[in-house]
């Protein structure tokens, strides 16, 4: 990790209750987030949290000005990265150990314009 790298720990609270965690590094330098780890923990899962959790993530993520999030999803879970807007990120086959995947933020217009910033 360099200078450039900032590191973030994530407690994933509901209702006061510890559900899950997230752990991010955010390359400054090209704005590029990388989720290195996200769970919902055993107990809480199927219940729309990941979902919920994920999407307050990404708002403070693209809030920080950050551009794009990568992960390396597991076979089991690239369904419900997919589902949150995550597209295959197309690397050489041969350096391939997991399912890496890519998502652009793209900047919410302010309300009451019609343009896409
Ligand atoms: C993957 C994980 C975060 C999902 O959390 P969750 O709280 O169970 O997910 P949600 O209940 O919010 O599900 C949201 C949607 O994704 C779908 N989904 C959940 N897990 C999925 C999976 N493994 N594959 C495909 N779709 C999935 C749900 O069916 C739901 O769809 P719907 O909105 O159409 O009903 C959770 O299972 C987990 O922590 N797993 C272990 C850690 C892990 O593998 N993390 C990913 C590291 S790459």
């Amino acid at each position: 990790m360099n200078e450039q790298t900032l590191y973030n720990r994530y407690d994933l609270i509901s209702n006061e209750c510890l559900v899950g965690e997230a752990k991010v590094y955010c390359d400054k330098r090209s704005k590029i987030a990388y989720l290195a780890w996200f769970e919902i923990y055993y107990p809480f899962r199927g219940r729309g949290l990941g979902r919920e959790k994920y999407l307050e993530l990404e708002e403070e993520l693209r809030e920080k000005g950050l551009k794009y999030i990568r992960l390396d999803s597991s076979e089991q879970t690239t369904g419900f990265w997919r589902s949150l807007g995550f597209s295959d990120l197309n690397v050489n086959e041969s350096q391939k150990s997991s399912n890496p995947m890519i998502k652009k933020l793209v900047r919410k217009p302010r309300s009451g314009s019609n343009y896409e910033r």
